[in-house]
């Protein structure tokens, strides 16, 4: 009885494996709406182990973690589960008013900066690293393996290539030196297959803004992630499919 029962008890503690999203729209579900979508739901068919698209719209690595979301998220961590987190779409400076998303400036854990909230009080708010690098932690500490991916490009163009990415891809990448976990260069990927798509092409992934894509382009960025997660250093890359091994582009 007990003997038959083992393999069964193994086989399910190997599938258990999970890879949860938490990041904004151009992630998540439906997208910036209007028929747009996120790249967490073109990513599941590269990976030979589920995902749980936890990316909400809206959402920076501040209001992620001030609404509960990381910690959500993380309670349904279990040991060997991975968690892309990818922000930075909705991390600026808000003006005078705080908008309750904006990170303080700065590259770096302890950066704070006191904000004006829409009724008049002050509130300290803290940067990019303070906000992600807490989730690293608690991830870690559930035996979790966090990954940081830098952000999308935005439909910008500096002549025949995609325009750089602004402060936040260097934050994520500090993020991934500080904590010591794998970052993938997702902006970098994206921006390598726009570049060989050519601006005319990318830009019909783009119906109605340059921030959002639709399903075709979030296909294409789903497959730059797993080109960057191919071309690291993370085990994730250990549950890439076929379909994944054979993502177009090749490694920087
Ligand atoms: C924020 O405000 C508090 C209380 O006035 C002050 O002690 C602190 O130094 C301020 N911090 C920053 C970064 O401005
Ligand atoms: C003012 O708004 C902030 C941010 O939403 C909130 O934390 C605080 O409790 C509010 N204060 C008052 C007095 O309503």
């Amino acid at each position: 009885m007990m003997r038959s029962f083992l393999p069964f008890l193994f086989l399910s503690m190997v599938s258990a494996q999970t890879v949860y999203l938490a990041g904004d729209s151009t992630m998540a579900l439906g997208g910036g709406g209007s028929g747009t979508q996120g790249w967490g739901v073109l990513f599941p068919q590269f990976l030979t182990i589920p995902v749980v698209n936890a990316a909400v719209g809206g959402e920076s690595a501040r209001s992620y973690s001030d609404q509960g979301l990381f910690t959500k998220l993380i309670s349904s961590v279990k040991k060997g589960d991975f968690v892309i987190i990818e922000f930075g779409h909705n991390d600026g400076t808000s003006g005078a008013v705080d908008n309750g998303q904006q990170d303080a400036v700065g590259d770096g854990f302890g950066i704070t900066q006191n904000v004006t909230a829409a009724n008049g009080s002050s509130i300290l708010i803290h940067s990019f690293a303070f906000y992600i690098e807490n989730a690293v932690n608690a991830i870690k500490a559930k035996g979790g393996v966090p990954i940081i991916s830098s952000q999308t490009p935005d439909n910008i163009w500096s002549g025949s290539t995609i325009a750089p990415c602004g402060r936040f891809c260097t934050y994520a990448q500090t993020v991934g030196v500080d904590t010591s976990i794998v970052l993938v260069d997702h902006f970098s990927y994206v921006a390598q297959a726009y570049d060989n798509l050519g601006q005319t092409t990318t830009t019909t992934f783009y119906p109605i803004d340059h921030l959002h894509t639709n399903a075709a382009g979030a296909l294409v960025v789903a497959e730059a992630f797993v080109r960057g997660l191919l071309c690291g250093t993370s085990t994730l890359k250990n549950f890439v499919n076929a379909a994944g091994k054979a993502v177009p582009n090749g490694c920087l």
